[in-house]
């Protein structure tokens, strides 16, 4: 639906063209083409400025995202490698599971090949400030169009840390709403993944967020300078080589970090900071080891 996307190449190893014959009829500039399978995986990536990686299989209930890393972290290198021999200068935006996990193994990956560009290497927190949003704005009955809560840290249970202390509209919460609207965005995969009982995990809100952050990435490859979002990127605004945090988007990926978003937090964020460090320590280093083994 985008003005921005010219050419959208589909990926996958079965039944790609279908999806390609059906997204081919929509009266939008963008030329759609199909690729099946690792042989014409690199046609299909070559001269791409943007490729976005939703790869891998989903939750079942009672599962966490790390359950998901044996399977996906094999896919995720070896699409992350085609990435690096055929279009090096790419933005990748990872959204396969586990997000905390899978952007340092790309990142591994991309540095074994010599092409690292920390700078233009994503995981998809969107859906995050997405549920974030949502969620206040149905809480507070504000309009929706105006609520903006960012959201830091990961993409896994506590990892995923809302500032509501800095949610504009500027709202009062109560102590109570603040630890239940928590909860709730930390849970909104698994609220999902539950409904869908055995089904997957969230596909349409996904693609809503994902299709949200590939338009602010286009909007600033094209030139536009007030381009924000949060992301999941390598970073010095901790002591974790990897965080999510509001960043500003410009021609060559990430120009720099909303650092005030960090500052002056309330108790309650400060606490839920701390806490989340050592799980998304652990998802960082586990991402790392597999990519070097
Ligand atoms: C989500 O947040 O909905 C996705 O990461 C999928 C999942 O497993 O929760």
């Amino acid at each position: 639906m985008s003005p921005l996307v010219s050419h959208l190449n589909l990926y996958d190893i079965a039944n790609v063209k279908g999806v390609v014959a059906d997204l081919s009829h929509c009266n939008t500039p963008a030329q759609v083409a199909g690729f099946t399978g690792p042989e014409e995986l690199g046609d299909g990536l070559k001269g791409v400025d943007l490729v976005v990686i939703p790869a891998g299989v989903p939750r079942k209930p009672g599962m966490t995202r790390d359950d998901l890393f044996n399977i996906n972290a094999g896919i995720v290198k070896s699409l992350v490698e085609a990435v690096a021999d055929n279009c090096p200068n790419a933005w990748i935006h990872i959204i396969s599971n586990p997000v905390n996990s899978m952007v340092p193994i790309a990142a591994e990956v991309l540095k074994k090949k010599g092409v690292y560009d920390p700078k233009k290497l994503f995981g998809v927190t969107t859906l995050d400030i997405v549920r974030a949003n949502t969620f206040v704005a149905e809480k507070k009955g504000l309009r929706l169009i105006e609520v903006d809560v960012p959201v830091i840290g990961g993409h896994a249970g506590i990892t995923i840390l809302p500032l509501l202390s800095k949610t504009k509209p500027a709202c009062e919460f109560t102590q109570e709403e603040i630890e239940k609207l928590t909860d709730r965005i930390q849970n909104g995969g698994t609220e999902v993944v539950e409904a869908k009982a055995g089904a997957g995990s969230a596909t349409l809100s996904m693609a809503y967020a994902s299709a949200r952050f590939v338009e602010s990435s286009l909007r600033a490859l094209d030139g536009d300078s007030d381009v924000y979002e949060c992301t999941y990127v390598q970073s010095e605004l901790t002591e974790l080589p990897y965080f999510a945090s509001r960043v500003k988007l410009g021609k060559k990926g990430v120009e720099g970090f909303a650092t005030s978003d960090l500052e002056n937090l309330s108790p309650f964020e400060k606490e839920g900071l701390e806490k989340l460090k050592p799980e998304l320590k652990a998802s960082i280093d586990k991402g790392i080891a597999f990519a070097n083994k």
